[in-house]
């Protein structure tokens, strides 16, 4: 069976700042909240740090080789807040502008579409110091940096992203306490995520203004939440589940509010929701970006004896997490279904496995060519059912820092080897590169 994608599919793969870069220190970058956590002993897996990461700050050149090497046709990368505005605001580093002017450039000299987000999770640490994502005044910074990055790098962009999955900025951050900054407050958690949901809504009259060509987005992580059983505490454990993560971010923008059960659930005082804000929060989007990689079956403890009929796979990644193919066509379909985005993109898709080099030189990554392979096929039955799904990105580009996980889990449709910086591409890499060539699957 051949899976034909759609004329002018458009094939990528992402990144993000901090988790690539390195030169934590250099040419005028403030510290972001990520620099100080992972510099806090306990944060991270082997107490790793970004200071290095894949070393992309210097290596860009032959990082966008690489993409040309695989074929690619648009790279999403995430612009670092704190090397562009050192203090989250105020002062511009020129420096910061130029080495993300230059990798457009070298990316449009490539033939390589530009895919830029404009916050990836490294918030300045000056910003966290007068209170984070929990103050209103972070966001009206975040409109300050959108300004000065859409002013240098405009219509170069071919697509602005505002933020990449604030539902995990808000709740790994500040209520879990696993990412930075590493707090556990519902309240600050509550406030933090509206705060970003309002930076987003704020920054995309900026972006129309200063880049009138290009595509204005925003990127949620999003999956299917499923009961493990037919009982209603499992029912509506599942429901609460899709509204703490998805619909909490997705009705606001799509101009619905925040989700009454959700209110209702967490039954905490949002004064901090003013007037206006909503309205600044539901801005009229070209496409949502749909970052996928799970789906969460919900048990109820009330109903530990109800028969589960929903089975969960053994199939996991390194990462504990479950292998579900049909999940990426479910919340596509679902998005399309009751959501009103006019288009769609997979801005991250992958998996973690124990990736080594063999004695052939190569990495056979099999388990990563079957992901691939699968989360392709389902995502194109989404297509053939009609969502206009316009393109995928593979995260990701490189073997990287993956956060709280340090450099333990591995990602990359290319392997990095940290020592050296060696790149090699994986066998799934290889089949990535066939695909985009024959835009199909076979
Ligand atoms: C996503 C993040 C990305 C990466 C993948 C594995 O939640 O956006 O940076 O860590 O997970």
């Amino acid at each position: 069976m051949t899976d034909h994608f759609p004329d002018g599919f458009l094939w990528g793969a992402a990144t993000a700042a901090y988790q690539i870069e390195g030169a934590h220190d250099e040419d005028g970058r403030g510290e972001s909240i990520w620099d100080r956590f992972s510099h806090t002993p306990g944060k991270v897996f082997g107490n790793h740090t970004g200071d290095r990461a894949c070393d992309h700050y210097h290596r860009w050149r032959e990082d966008i080789q690489l993409m040309q090497q695989l074929g690619l046709q648009a790279y999403r990368f995430s612009i670092a807040w704190s090397r562009i505005l050192p203090q989250g605001y105020g002062k511009v580093n020129q420096k910061g502008l130029d080495f993300y002017s230059c990798l457009v450039d070298g990316l449009l000299d490539a033939g390589i579409v530009p895919y830029a987000t404009l916050y990836h999770w490294d918030l300045p640490q000056a910003l966290q110091d007068r209170g984070g994502w929990p103050a209103r005044s972070t966001a009206e910074a975040f409109v300050e940096y959108a300004e000065i990055a859409s002013q240098h790098l405009g219509d170069r962009v071919a697509s602005w992203a505002t933020l990449n999955e604030p539902q995990v900025s808000a709740q790994a951050g500040y209520l879990q306490g696993r990412h930075a900054p590493g707090h556990t407050s519902l309240d600050e958690m509550m406030a933090a995520s509206h705060h970003l949901l309002l930076a987003h809504g704020w920054a995309v009259p900026v972006l129309r203004r200063n880049a009138p060509r290009a595509q204005v987005g925003v990127v949620l992580n999003l999956q299917p939440h499923t009961a493990a059983s037919s009982n209603e505490a499992d029912q509506l454990a599942a429901r609460l589940g899709d509204g703490m993560q998805n619909r909490w971010y997705l009705d606001p923008l799509a101009g619905r509010n925040y989700p009454a059960d959700v209110v209702a659930h967490y039954d905490r005082s949002m004064a901090y929701v003013l007037s206006g804000d909503l309205e600044a929060i539901a801005a009229p989007l070209d496409y949502l970006g749909v970052n996928h990689y799970f789906r969460t079956v919900h048990r109820s403890e009330s109903t530990a004896d109800a028969e589960v009929t929903v089975q969960v796979s053994s199939d996991k990644t390194e990462m504990g997490w479950e292998v579900y193919p049909p999940g990426i066509q479910e919340i596509l379909l679902r998005l399309h279904r009751e959501y009103p985005f006019p288009a769609y993109y997979i801005t991250e898709n992958g998996a973690a496995f124990a990736d080594e080099v063999s004695e052939d030189g190569a990495v056979h990554d099999a388990q990563r060519v079957n992901y691939l392979r699968e989360y392709l096929h389902n995502a194109h039955q989404a297509i053939a059912a009609g969502v206009p799904l316009k393109g995928y990105f593979a995260w990701s580009l490189l073997d990287n820092f993956e956060w709280a996980w340090g450099y333990s889990r591995r990602f990359g449709i290319v392997y990095v080897d940290y020592e050296t910086q060696t790149r090699i591409i994986k066998d799934s890499g290889r089949l990535y590169t066939k695909i985009v060539k024959e835009n199909r699957l076979k």
